[in-house]
């Protein structure tokens, strides 16, 4: 019998999680403190973090032990399995194999859990009483929603306003896990209202949402800030993703020729592709292909350099792809795409061309959509469908050249609150987002923060 899906037990689930840090080619440029430009310090950062996360943010450790307490919440739906798309080939003659590692099997129906898990834990054992954040597409605010209620902490959640208004029913998770959403930017932190001063119409993006989170955080003794991507400690928890998929491939007797993920601050891309990172160091014939969307091209338009990771700039400097703090992108669909930065250790792999970068419009990453969703019956996130059409293009390829490649990709979450946007898709009323983003990327990047020395 043909299999279908690959799967471990329980036992079988990796124990650690997989640091790239002291495998990089050359050593992460540090993060520099917004005020003074110089390089911060972990007491810097112990206003809004644990201690235990702000030394993973640093860690030159290989291999960092995954906590039993976590382990344990893993299990309720990990290990996820890694699916052989036999009908998806079918449907496009193509003589490549096509794998997709199904992280949408998670409670809140993505990959965020894996790293809100394990934040919650260790702010609790901290003993931090309630957790600030923002979210997007609301996968993330729905991850740390359900983490805090599993370790009975509060969450106040600043989710996108064109998100908030999009996508109900993700604010309904989250209020059924326990946590507060607000649409931001709100009246409630000095970032939020200033912002509303100057654009009371604004749609708010990931990064006003950032800017009041931490604000929120910064402000409250009790309070810390979690953050669901971008950050070194968030791309160690995924990790997860990445080494599962390693002894799930091993089983099926494959090694892969290209991995796929969509990138939104990088978190689902980077832990599933960063444990294959060190083979292709080695030499292996590896291609690793990051995707992202047309309206918000940070890899594949932006430029390297210090920038915020928020609006108000109230975040450390990060040496990454940026559009510039101040780029707001337009409202497509994939909420969680839209964000002018990316994480550190993405862009320096990408700057150093290990990585991959190319970017789509929505039409055809909801056409792929379609095809998926037709063939593997899976409707995924409008931010998966990015990887989706980019697996698709490579199995294309593949049928051209008649080679039988082994193609794999990351399903980072389905779509089951997306609804709307496949509606809209449906009756043709999506746009493909024709912004000016030469002229909206100039006008961002001339606010860039001057760098000292
Ligand atoms: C399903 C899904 N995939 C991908 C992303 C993008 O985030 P990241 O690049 O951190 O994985 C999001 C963000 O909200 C998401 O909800």
């Amino acid at each position: 019998m043909e299999s279908y899906r690959i799967l471990l037990s329980e036992a079988e689930m990796p124990q650690e999680w997989y640091n790239i840090i002291p495998d990089l080619p050359s050593p992460m440029p540090p993060y520099l403190h917004p005020a003074t430009g110089d390089p911060i310090t972990p007491d810097d950062l112990a206003a809004i973090f644990p201690r235990a996360l702000i030394e993973q943010e640093v860690s030159p450790e290989r291999w960092i032990p995954i906590p039993d307490e976590v382990l344990r919440i893993y299990q309720l739906w990990r290990p996820s399995p890694l699916h052989r798309a036999r009908n998806l080939e079918a449907a496009l003659k193509t003589p490549a194999r096509i794998y997709y590692k199904n992280e949408s099997v998670s409670p809140a129906g993505s990959h965020k859990p894996n790293t809100a898990v394990p934040q919650a834990y260790y702010n609790k054992v901290e003993g931090i009483k309630r957790l600030a954040t923002e979210t997007g597409a609301g996968q993330w605010g729905c991850a740390l929603a359900l983490a805090c209620n599993f370790f009975s902490m509060e969450c106040t959640v600043y989710m996108v306003k064109v998100s908030y208004h999009q996508k109900p029913y993700r604010r309904s998770l989250m209020h059924i896990w326990g946590a507060s959403v607000y649409p931001s930017p709100t009246d409630r932190t000095q970032a939020g209202r200033s912002i509303l001063a100057r654009d009371p119409e604004t749609s708010g993006s990931l990064g006003m949402a950032i800017s009041e989170a931490v604000e929120d955080a910064a402000t409250h003794d009790d309070t810390n800030y979690a953050l669901g991507s971008v950050l070194n400690h968030v791309m160690l928890h995924q990790t997860i993703v990445g080494l599962e998929t390693k002894k799930q491939l091993a089983l099926a007797g494959e090694s892969p020729d290209v991995l796929i993920g969509c990138v939104g601050g990088g978190s689902n891309f980077a832990g599933f592709c960063f444990p294959f990172v060190p083979d292709k160091l080695k030499g292996a014939d590896l291609r690793f292909v990051a995707v992202e969307p047309t309206a918000c091209p940070t890899l594949t338009r932006g430029t390297y350099t210090y920038d915020f990771g928020d609006t108000a700039g109230l975040t450390p400097l990060i040496m990454m792809y940026t559009l510039g703090h101040s780029f707001v992108p337009s409202g497509i669909h994939a909420g969680g795409l839209r964000y002018h930065g990316d994480a550190p250790l993405l862009c320096q792999l990408v700057h150093e061309k290990v990585i991959e970068a190319r970017a789509y419009p929505q039409n055809p990453v909801f056409e792929a959509a379609r095809l998926f969703a037709e063939t593997e019956g899976i409707i995924p996130a409008p931010e998966t469908a990015h990887a989706i059409k980019a697996a698709v293009d490579e199995a294309r390829v593949c049928k051209e050249t008649n080679q039988a490649k082994c193609i794999v990709f990351n399903l980072s979450g389905h779509g089951h609150f997306d609804l709307a946007a496949y509606d809209a898709f449906l009756e043709g009323q999506l746009k493909d987002i024709e912004l000016d983003p030469d002229e909206m990327i100039k006008k961002a990047l001339a606010e860039l923060p001057k760098i000292k020395g």
